[in-house]
């Protein structure tokens, strides 16, 4: 198993390192995965001038995996867009074909406090939401400001082909079948047409999977469905821009952003894992930052592109058990748990592997 590790930028480096030492646990106990570095981000931009340069490409498409800690940071904010560091994440994933983002909600037991909602109303919340990643009006054409009529217009395109919708609706009525059998769709079928034809689609394809609940919901009542009372959905699935900020939403209900980890799937199952958060530059260097996101995000790796549930399950439960012992980085962190650093922590889980 060849995994393409990219550290990234600001604290980037300090979790990769923590997750690359929970992999050399699992090596040393038989599995065979080879990792190889590369950058990506604001770093490959000082080095090359391109924030998804040629020889990170060639090692990303080569590996079965890519392992990503965060880029970005304000050194590169006065860059014209195409060097900026989100370049290369967006160019990383359209190349490697990351269509599918699959970003669960977990509000563990020990952490019920950091949640900004009552505990009855979160307590026990596990989602997943299941977002295109590759298409809608992120990658729409025409796009750009122009002047017309001596005034200044904006344009983005929301475009999705029935292809596109299908092959990640495909992948939502998996999950579900895994999971609690429960899919809803969100869309905005009462004002846009490309989502129309997104619901058209999802309704097509839910005749293969008789065993799924597919329900359907409006985008706006959504975002408010998922905090009046969120527990009514089990796996979501919607496009790129709709995804975006609802896996923000839903992710946020668990307080936690330092614990929520993502995977970026291709139609076989190659894929990139990645936490949540981004290279959090207010903390970078200081060796605070909570690397359990990208922990989990490696254990994403192992059960999605490795197939290798066991080992995924065994980094999980060594998470699980070093919040139940009260360890927390300063994200996480509340009166009476003990406050670790980046390092501590990683150590921790290792203890508990
Ligand atoms: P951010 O996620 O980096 O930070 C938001 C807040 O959460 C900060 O206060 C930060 O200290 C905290 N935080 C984030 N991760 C943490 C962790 N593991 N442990 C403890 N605290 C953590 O988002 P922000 O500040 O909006 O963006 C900073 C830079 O990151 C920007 O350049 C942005 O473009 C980039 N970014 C990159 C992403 C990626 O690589 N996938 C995603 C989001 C932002
Ligand atoms: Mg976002």
């Amino acid at each position: 198993m060849k995994i393409c590790v990219l550290p990234g930028d600001g604290i980037g480096v300090e979790i990769i390192a923590e997750a690359v030492r929970v992999l050399d646990v699992l090596n040393s106990d038989g599995l065979k995965m080879e990792l190889e570095y590369a950058e990506l981000g604001g770093c490959a931009v000082d080095s090359t001038g391109s924030p998804y340069p040629e020889a990170t490409q060639k090692l990303a498409r080569a590996a079965d995996a890519v392992l990503l800690g965060a880029v970005g940071g304000p050194k590169w904010d006065v860059l014209p867009r195409p060097q900026r560091p989100e370049r290369g994440l967006l160019g990383i994933r359209k190349d490697l074909n990351l269509f599918a983002n699959l970003r669960p909600a977990v509000l563990y037991p020990e952490l019920a406090n950091a949640s900004s909602l009552k505990p009855e109303v979160v307590s026990g919340l596990d989602i997943l939401i299941v977002r295109e990643l590759t298409g809608d009006i992120y990658f729409g054409e025409p796009r750009g400001i122009s002047v017309e009529d001596g005034k200044r217009v904006g344009r983005n395109t929301m475009i999705y082909n029935e292809d596109e919708i299908r092959r990640i609706g495909h992948v939502a009525f998996k999950s579900a079948q895994k999971r609690n059998k429960k899919l809803c769709s969100v869309d905005k079928m009462n004002v846009l047409e490309t989502t129309q034809l997104w619901r058209d689609v999802m309704i097509e394809i839910s005749s293969e999977y008789p065993d799924v609940a597919l329900s359907h919901m409006l985008v706006d009542n959504a975002a408010m469905q998922l905090v009046r009372a969120p527990k009514q959905f089990d796996v979501m699935v919607t496009g790129n821009i709709f995804g975006d900020i609802l896996s923000d939403e839903a992710s946020m209900l668990t307080g936690s952003i330092g614990m929520l980890p993502s995977a970026s799937l291709d139609e076989n199952n190659k894929g990139m894992y990645e936490p949540c958060h981004g290279s959090a530059p207010d903390i970078a260097g200081k060796g605070v930052a909570n690397p359990l996101a990208t922990i989990l995000s490696a254990a994403m790796m192992l059960r999605y592109s490795f197939a290798n549930e066991a080992a995924a399950t065994r980094i999980e439960a060594a998470v699980k058990k070093v919040l139940a012992a009260g360890l927390r980085t300063g994200d996480i962190w509340e009166e009476g748990t003990k406050r670790v650093g980046t390092r501590e922590m990683g150590d921790a889980v290792i203890a508990a592997l």
